[in-house]
Formats: C-alpha cells, structure tokens, sequence
C-alpha cells in the first residue's frame, strides 16, 4: 500500500504552510491546489528542494486544477480571504461562502472518500457550506478551530506559570469567534486544574487574549492573519487521520443533541481517526460553562442563517 495522500486547497500563508507542516512528518504524500497557480508551483518545488536537508521524501505537486486531489484520504480548505484589520470573521461570509461551494463541489467530485477538514473563515458556518454541497457524511467533514484556540491558552498559561508548554492542556469550546468558550477547569499544567494554581483576575485575562488571540495577530499584521499556529493545528488534525490516531481534541463538528445543540457545527471535543470524527465526548459542564456554550452556539446559529439568506446547494 502506497503513502495516504492528503490535498489542501489554498496554498497561502494557511495553506503553504500546513503542508511544510505535514511535509516534515513524512506521513503523506501532498498536493496543493490554488487558483494562482504559478506561486503553488514554485511552493510545491520549494518543499521539495527542502527534503534533502530537513529528511522528507513525500511527494508535493502544486497545481490550479481540482482533479489533482483525486483519491485524496484528507482534503483541507483554506482556499478564501483572510480577514484584515477591522474586519469581522462575519464580514467574510458572502466571498468565502461562494469560493467554499465551488471548492465543495470539486471535493465531492474529485475525492468522494476523503475526510474534509475546514479551515477557511467564518470556520462554524463555512462547515455547513461543505456538509451540504458535497452532501459526505457528517462525521466527515470537521472543522479547525478548537485546537488553535486552545494552543494559543496552552502558552499563555505556560507563560504565566513559567512552565514548559508541554505541561500544559487545554479545553477551548464553542464557536471560532469572540464567544468561544474557554474551560479553566478543563485547563491543567502537570494535571492540576488552573483554578488552583492562580486567582480568578489572572484566568480572565487568560481567558479573554485567548478569544482576541486572532485578532492580537491581526492587528500587527495588518494584511492578514496568523498562520503557523492554524497551520500547526491543521497538521496534528491531519496526522490523526491519516495515522488513525484517535486524538481526543476539540473540533467544530455538527451536533445532533449533544450538549442540547441541534444540527449546528460548534466545537466540542472529539476523537479523531481514520474515519473523521469518530466520537464525541460529552464533558461534564458546569452550569456557567453550558450557558457560555449555548450562546455561542446561538452566535453561530445566526451565522447560518444569515446564510441561508443567500445559500442555495446547486450540483
Ligand atoms: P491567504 O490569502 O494567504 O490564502 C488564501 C488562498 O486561497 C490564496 O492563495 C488564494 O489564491 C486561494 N484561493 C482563493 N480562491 C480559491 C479557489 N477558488 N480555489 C483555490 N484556491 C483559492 O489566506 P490565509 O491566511 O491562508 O487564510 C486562509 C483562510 O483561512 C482565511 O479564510 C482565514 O480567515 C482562515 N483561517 C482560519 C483559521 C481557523 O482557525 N479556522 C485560522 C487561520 C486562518
Ligand atoms: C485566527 O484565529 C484568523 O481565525 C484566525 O487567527
């Protein structure tokens, strides 16, 4: 059996990026698909040029045209805007949406089997956009967003504490936005719960540079947004699969009751595997944290409608 192929659509900062990432972990041979397709070229040759020094020998094509990811085990999308300064992740609904469709429709005629991970913003509604146009099994399409957030508190927290990160798990729920949901009780350093390890006003501004964590990027950036920490988290979703790992990690999935959420996508923890999402994991909320969720959860739901507002699956 030859080496799992893995095809990510949009080969910008993201994009280019995580496939570096997936590159050096020499589990799957990549295929980078952008619609500029001179740059995904010369990225694709670049990587390559690379393997001798850094001991990677997958094989990385660039290309401009869909039929590239045929076959493909994993397929992650990128492909759309960024946001910049002063701009909403809800401001690029309408241009993302369209690119995501069309990118869609060529998942699901190019690479049938795949498991399709979602990256592009606004991440929670952009997941319906896929489920419904490539119409793959729910537990097929899953979003990025969970394990970004919560690296970024995993440092924070490392830092304050002045511990390794490596110490350091974390739990961040709810929607890719200013309401995601950050657990401190599900936040531990050597297994010990933040709450006893630092007072109440430490964990608030923890809490609340993880949700503007973006948006802290975006502002020194100023003509994009951030990329190795995304592309970082891509990666380790992508090993899961492709290796069958079964991390348990949080993801945006669509939920059919769980957590008292009906047909959304929110992120929740998740184990990941060959198959996608394999199972969800139901944490014991408190009150609080499940009200936090809920109304993530009804954040994200007005993106969808929004949506549906414009939204129509054509094949
Ligand atoms: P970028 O602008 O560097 O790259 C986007 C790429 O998509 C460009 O190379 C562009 O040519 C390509 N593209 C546009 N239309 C396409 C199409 N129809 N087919 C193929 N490729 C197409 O942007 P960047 O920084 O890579 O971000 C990409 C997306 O990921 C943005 O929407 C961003 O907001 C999102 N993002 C999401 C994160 C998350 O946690 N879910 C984290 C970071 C970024
Ligand atoms: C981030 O959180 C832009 O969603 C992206 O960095």
């Amino acid at each position: 059996m030859g080496r799992k192929k893995v095809s990510i659509i949009g080969a910008g900062n993201v994009g280019a990026t995580a496939a570096y990432y997936v590159a050096e972990k020499v589990i799957a041979d990549i295929v980078m698909v952008d619609v500029a397709e001179g740059a995904t070229r010369a990225k694709a040759l670049d990587f390559l040029h690379a393997g001798p020094v850094e001991g990677y020998d997958v094989s990385i094509v660039g290309s401009s045209d869909l039929a590239a990811i045929a076959e493909s085990d994993v397929v992650v999308v990128t492909a759309g805007l960024p946001r910049t300064p002063g701009m909403d992740r809800m401001d690029l609904l309408k241009v993302n949406s369209d690119i995501v469709k069309a990118v869609s429709r060529g998942i699901a005629e190019h690479a049938r089997n795949a498991v399709v991970i979602v990256v592009t913003n606004p991440l929670d509604i952009l997941c319906h956009v896929v489920l419904r146009t490539t119409g793959f099994d729910l537990r097929r399409v899953v979003g990025m967003a969970g394990i970004l957030d919560a690296t970024r508190l995993r440092y924070f927290v490392a830092d304050t504490v002045g511990c390794s990160v490596a110490d350091v798990d974390a739990v961040v729920m709810g929607g890719h936005g200013d309401q995601m949901v950050p657990l401190p009780r599900f936040t531990t350093v050597a297994g010990i719960p933040i709450p006893k390890l630092m007072d109440a006003a430490t964990i608030a501004k923890l809490v609340d540079r993880t949700r503007k964590g973006g948006a802290e990027i975006v502002s020194y950036l100023k003509t994009g947004s951030a990329y190795y920490a995304p592309a970082a988290a891509i990666a380790e979703m992508v090993e899961a699969v492709v290796t069958d790992r079964k991390n348990v990690a949080p993801c945006a999935v669509f939920l059919r009751g769980e957590y008292g959420i009906e047909d959304l996508f929110i992120g929740v923890p998740v184990v990941l595997g060959r198959n996608g999402v394999e199972r969800i994991v139901e944490l014991d909320l408190s009150q609080e944290e499940q009200r936090q969720l809920s109304e993530s959860a009804e954040a994200v739901r007005e993106g969808v409608a929004e949506l549906d507002t414009f939204f129509t699956v054509t094949k």
